[in-house]
């Protein structure tokens, strides 16, 4: 009896079971979703648009915008009214959509608290309420419940306290954008259970302490952003061992120490930004040797030494931000042959000798900004036949030569000429008047002689001109005072004829 009676019991568990699933699918039905939809456009008290217009009691649901169904169930599946520019609070009925996946609401002026009802939503995959203004004094802790999560978005929000430790209990997350809000404490050890985490994006919030060791075991990570917080301590090593990694952010902290060289030992990082910190040494020498790596941001660290020499022929460098930093030594003679480098800059550094004269045929140089270093040397003529170059800043060095006759028939993009103190000599060409995009002419400080370009005037774009501190002679161009744009002019310290005109 007992040997018959321990399975018939365990049906009956089963069968109570079935039972009481489908009696929690019957208690809901379309009906509640509508009154859910419905509760949550009484609380919507601005649209615009008129979006909501027919989400009216006659209608079905399945036909209203912003709302998508389940073909099997014909239960709300989806919410997405992202970018409706609604406001209004979230009303809890909302947490009615028992089967909801999808609930995007990102992109409006929803404000209040998340109301905890939403806590019900236990199939929910995809939470975006990025770009509204909720304002809670924590990311709610229940959303630990959400079990099924793969996609939270609260980006944009005015969200307040800790990281609730619960967010770590949701194994299937894939991504968790929290960037813009007022997050704070410390980034729990917790991080490294999420196996499947692939973005991570906690920029702009007031986060602090270290970056957890941890972080070594999200082994899907794609990309990482810690950006604009006041993390310190130094970058874990184990950075370098997220093979999956292509986009690691963490500019803007106080993080201090070397940068780990395995974080160049890893096959597909694409961008790097530490810029903004307190990082010290020197940079590992495999900078220029991975072939993936398109973006390279060190602006404003403790940084020394070289700057890398080898540069491996697969590098698809695009972006190289080294200024303020204290690197000595030369440029590597064979920076300008990567051919995909496009924006470069040096300034504010120790640097010293001549720059690189060969080139890459393909190489389209946009940005080449190298204030404030040691320099000697002439430009290379090159740089001057490069028809995409929109910044040329090499004020503050010990550049000698003359600017070349020709020196704008190739530079339509060319906004800023930066050469002030330096040791340019003779004319200003004619030709410069040929650069009709620029914004800035800088040449003060240099020993630049004979005449101001007489149709300075068709330069009708420049904010500045610095001509101070040469030897130009003859007389002031008038039509330089029709530059309606110009805002600053400085011919001090020449010996030119003086004109009635002031500015
Ligand atoms: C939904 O369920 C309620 C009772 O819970 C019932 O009165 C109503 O008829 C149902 N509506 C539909 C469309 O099944
Ligand atoms: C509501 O508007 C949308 C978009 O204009 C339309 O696709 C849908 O059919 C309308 N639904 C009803 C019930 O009128
Ligand atoms: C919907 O949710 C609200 C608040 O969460 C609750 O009070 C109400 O009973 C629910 N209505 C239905 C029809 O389930
Ligand atoms: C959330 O919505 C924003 C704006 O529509 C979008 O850019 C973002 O990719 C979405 N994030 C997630 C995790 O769905
Ligand atoms: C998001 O927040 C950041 C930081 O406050 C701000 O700079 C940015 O403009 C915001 N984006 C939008 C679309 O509101
Ligand atoms: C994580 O889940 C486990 C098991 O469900 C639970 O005991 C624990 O309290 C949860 N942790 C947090 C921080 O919510
Ligand atoms: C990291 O992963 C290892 C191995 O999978 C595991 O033993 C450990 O508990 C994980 N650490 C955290 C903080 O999740
Ligand atoms: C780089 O990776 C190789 C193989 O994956 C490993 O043997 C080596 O220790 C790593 N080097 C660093 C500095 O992490
Ligand atoms: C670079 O900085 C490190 C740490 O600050 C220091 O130990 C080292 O001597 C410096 N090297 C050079 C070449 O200045
Ligand atoms: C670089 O690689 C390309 C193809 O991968 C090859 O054609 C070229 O000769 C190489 N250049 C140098 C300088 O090694
Ligand atoms: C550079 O490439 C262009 C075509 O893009 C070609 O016309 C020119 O001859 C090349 N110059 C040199 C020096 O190889
Ligand atoms: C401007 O450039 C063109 C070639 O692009 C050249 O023919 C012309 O002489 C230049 N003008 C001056 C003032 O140099």
């Amino acid at each position: 009896m007992l040997e018959m009676g321990k399975p018939s019991f365990l049906v009956f568990l089963l069968l109570l079971h079935c039972f009481m699933g489908s009696l929690a699918w019957t208690k809901t039905n379309i009906s509640t979703d509508k009154s859910a939809l419905l509760a949550l456009k009484s609380y919507i008290t601005s649209d615009p648009y008129d979006f909501l217009a027919n989400w009216s009691v006659s209608s079905s649901p399945c036909n209203w915008i912003g709302v998508r169904c389940d073909t099997r169930h014909r239960r709300v599946h989806s919410l997405n009214l992202g970018g409706m520019e609604l406001k209004g609070s979230i009303s809890p009925q909302l947490g009615n959509l028992s089967i909801l996946v999808e609930l995007d609401l990102s992109y409006n002026n929803f404000y209040g608290q998340i109301p905890k009802d939403l806590v019900r939503l236990r199939n929910l995959k995809l939470f975006n309420l990025s770009y509204n203004d909720f304002h809670d004094e924590q990311v709610p802790t229940w959303i630990g419940d959400l079990s099924s999560l793969v996609q939270l978005s609260v980006r944009n929000n005015s969200l307040n306290g800790f990281i609730p430790l619960s967010l770590f209990n949701l194994s299937s997350l894939e991504i968790i954008d929290c960037n813009f809000n007022f997050i704070e404490g410390t980034i729990p050890l917790e991080v490294g259970r999420l196996k499947q985490l692939k973005i991570l994006r906690l920029e702009g919030n007031k986060l602090s302490g270290n970056i957890p060791h941890t972080i070594s075991n999200l082994s899907s990570i794609e990309l990482l952003s810690l950006s604009y917080n006041s993390l310190s301590g130094g970058i874990p090593n184990e950075i370098g061992h997220l093979s999956q990694l292509k986009i690691l952010y963490l500019g803007v902290n106080q993080l201090a120490g070397s940068i780990p060289s395995s974080i160049f030992n890893n096959s597909v990082l694409q961008e790097i930004d530490l810029s903004t910190n307190q990082l010290s040494g020197e940079i590992p020498s495999s900078l220029f040797s991975i072939s993936t790596l398109r973006v390279v941001d060190f602006t404003q660290n403790n940084l020394n030494g070289s700057v890398p020499t080898s540069i491996d022929n697969g590098t698809k460098l695009e972006v190289l931000y080294l200024g303020y930093n204290s690197f000595i030594g030369e440029i590597p003679s064979s920076l300008f042959s990567i051919s995909t480098l496009r924006v470069v800059y040096f300034n504010q550094n120790n640097l010293s000798g001549s720059l690189p004269t060969s080139i890459n045929n393909g190489t389209r140089l946009e940005d080449l900004v190298l204030r404030f270093n040691s320099f000697i040397g002439e430009i290379p003529s090159f740089i001057w036949n490069m028809p995409s170059l929109r910044l040329a800043m090499f004020s503050e060095n010990h550049f000698k030569g003359n600017l070349p006759d020709e020196i704008c028939h190739q530079l339509p993009l060319l906004e800023i000429l930066g050469v002030t103190c330096n040791q340019f000599e003779g004319s200003i060409p004619q030709s410069i008047t040929n650069c009709t995009s620029l914004k800035g002419l800088y040449l003060g400080g240099n020993s630049f002689t004979g005449f101001i370009p007489k149709d300075i005037g068709n330069l009708v774009k420049l904010e500045k001109i610095d001509l101070g501190a040469n030897n130009l002679s003859g007389p002031i161009p008038p039509n330089i005072f029709n530059i309606s744009t110009l805002t600053n002019l400085n011919l001090e310290a020449n010996i030119l004829l003086a004109f009635s005109h002031h500015i």
